[in-house]
């Protein structure tokens, strides 16, 4: 076995007692769209190995790549044709391994992504399946008869739209698909799907990998009597794939042994990361960590993302999760990702640096999405570009995700430092957002996140802190972090008016999102926020 060693970071290090993700900044980069070193307007493995110095100049201590393997590309990648190589559009096994090489000696770990619940339609695996009833891998799809009127077995509804059934004249049966017609489901209740999937991880693990995040962790099993989904009472407006609630096709109990299985192929691997895709209410989110038998040690949470921006819903957004998590269990906090609305969009460049300064100072691990850190917004896309599948499938819901997979903006030229050639995107206009004029900037959003990530790594409060709540005052969203002895309080006005906040006893100013103020002594720990300014201040020992 080959295992690169990661060179420890001042941050992103594992002590006996903590592993080294609970230190960590995580950065999802959608390969396609970082950067292009061969002019095919793909970003690839070289691309990426390219800009690892801005990786190291921001701070990131991670990076979590989209899927990489080889694949048609319906889907992102989340289409896979075979799990053990590199599409030749990123290049080859050996440029992997030089990536990861070249990333370790940076002090950055690596997390791949793991589809286990299907595969392209032109899977070895599936030709085969498809190819009889009894051939070797026939039960290694979820295959049924139809049902006695000739049609789908029963109602279940893909989610990319119609029915999730399609017929295969070969066998006289129809096979399940989750998502795209051409992404048949694996079965997860055959035993040998699920050493298969192991044996992939470990060829990755292998490698040198750090870690998986596991996608659509939730929908492994589907019910074994296929019984129907019964209406959604609020599917109204929503695109009609929405129009059943998922209840047997959607986090099943039985889905949680998966991801106990999935877990025990990264314990074999001491220090390596299971982090997994859960969509959906912060009430789940306690059995994807598991009580008793171990399942996901980040279970992805979207809650800052789905709260409405005000100080009293994330306040209350904020709190829910914290309380839902299982006794040990160790936060996460997501502020974008390839599926998602750019949230710089809903809320504005200024309230962006509060988020910012929020994901950056909570009790748990930070992940931003490339881009975020410039306050990158949806691109626009002509509808002759759109490459999304759900959006051909399902237009007309504003849910196209192709905004926010546009290409990395590096400067303002047209291709944006992007590609020589033609990207496979729009970047949009050359006078939005990018790298190279940010970096110009001593204040602009990405000095932001860099001295926010640089602060987190100073200050063992701000990783290891507890997190205590505070009465937020009037726009001003308040909590504190504890540690040791040592406390720093977070004020976020979250409105575009001053606010004053009223302090009880002495502290240190220790930075503003404004990037203005000097660390500053506070007499009586009280400030005047300016508009969409968010404070942290060392409250000083009585
Ligand atoms: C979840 C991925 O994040 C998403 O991009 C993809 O479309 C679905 N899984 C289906 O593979």
């Amino acid at each position: 076995m080959r295992h690169i060693q990661v060179k420890q970071g001042e941050t992103a290090e594992a002590t006996a007692d903590r592993p080294w993700w609970h230190s960590a900044t995580i950065y999802e980069i959608a390969l396609i769209s970082f950067q292009d070193s061969n002019g095919d307007g793909k970003g690839d493995l070289a691309g990426l190995l390219s800009r690892i110095d801005y990786l190291t100049w921001l701070g990131v201590d991670a990076v979590w790549l989209t899927p990489i393997y080889r694949s048609p590309f319906r889907d992102l990648g989340y289409d896979i044709s075979d799990y053990c190589s590199i599409d030749p559009a990123f290049g080859t096994l050996d440029d992997f391994d030089l990536l990861v090489g070249r990333l370790h000696d940076a002090g950055i770990r690596l997390i791949l992504d793991l589809v286990p619940n299907h595969t392209a339609n032109d899977h070895a695996w599936f030709v085969e399946s498809r190819s009889s009833r009894d051939n070797a891998k026939a039960d290694w799809y979820v295959w049924a008869d139809p049902a006695e009127n000739g049609g789908p077995p029963n109602n279940w509804l893909s989610r990319f739209g119609g029915s999730a059934w399609e017929w295969c004249e070969t066998r006289g049966q129809y096979y399940y698909h989750s998502f795209l017609v051409e992404q048949p489901d694996l079965n997860w209740r055959n035993p040998q799907v699920r050493a298969a999937i192991a044996d992939v991880m470990r060829f990755w693990l292998d490698r040198g990998v750090d870690g998986f995040r596991v996608d659509a962790s939730a929908v492994l099993i589907k019910d074994e009597l296929l019984r129907d989904n019964p209406p959604n009472p609020d599917a109204g407006g929503k695109p009609p794939p929405q129009r059943l609630t998922p209840v047997f096709t959607d986090d099943r109990p039985e889905t949680m042994q998966c991801i106990e299985d999935i877990r025990n192929v990264i314990d074999e691997y001491p220090g390596r990361l299971l982090c997994g895709e859960v969509q959906g209410k912060t009430d789940r989110i306690g059995h994807f960590y598991g009580n008793h038998r171990p399942r996901l040690h980040l279970p992805l949470n979207f809650a800052l993302l789905d709260s409405p921006w005000n100080a009293l819903s994330l306040q209350a957004a904020i709190d829910a999760y914290l309380n839902a998590l299982p006794s040990q269990a160790w936060p996460v906090w997501v502020i974008g990702g390839h599926d998602k609305q750019r949230i710089a969009s809903r809320i504005g460049e200024a309230q962006m640096r509060i988020l910012a300064m929020l994901l950056m100072s909570l009790r748990g691990t930070p992940f931003f999405y490339m881009g975020d850190e410039i306050g990158r917004e949806r691109v626009s896309i002509p509808p002759d570009r759109i490459r999304d599948p759900f959006e051909k499938l399902v237009p007309g819901y504003g849910l196209c995700r192709d905004p926010e997979r546009a290409p990395m903006r590096w400067d303002d030229s047209p291709n944006g430092g992007f590609t020589d050639g033609r990207p496979w995107l729009p970047l949009g206009p050359s006078d939005s957002r990018n790298v190279a004029g940010e970096q110009r900037d001593d204040h602009s959003i990405l000095a932001l996140f860099r001295k926010l990530i640089a602060l987190r790594r100073e200050q063992p409060c701000l990783r290891e802190g507890e997190q205590q709540p505070l009465r937020s005052q009037n726009d001003v969203f308040a909590f504190k972090r504890v540690w040791n002895g040592d406390e720093i309080l977070v004020l976020l006005n979250i409105c575009a008016e001053p606010r004053k906040w009223h302090g009880q006893g002495r502290g240190r100013l220790l930075m503003s999102t404004h990037l203005d103020r000097q660390p500053q002594p506070l007499p009586d720990g009280s400030v005047l926020l300016r508009g969409d300014e968010g404070v942290m201040i060392a409250v000083a020992r009585p």
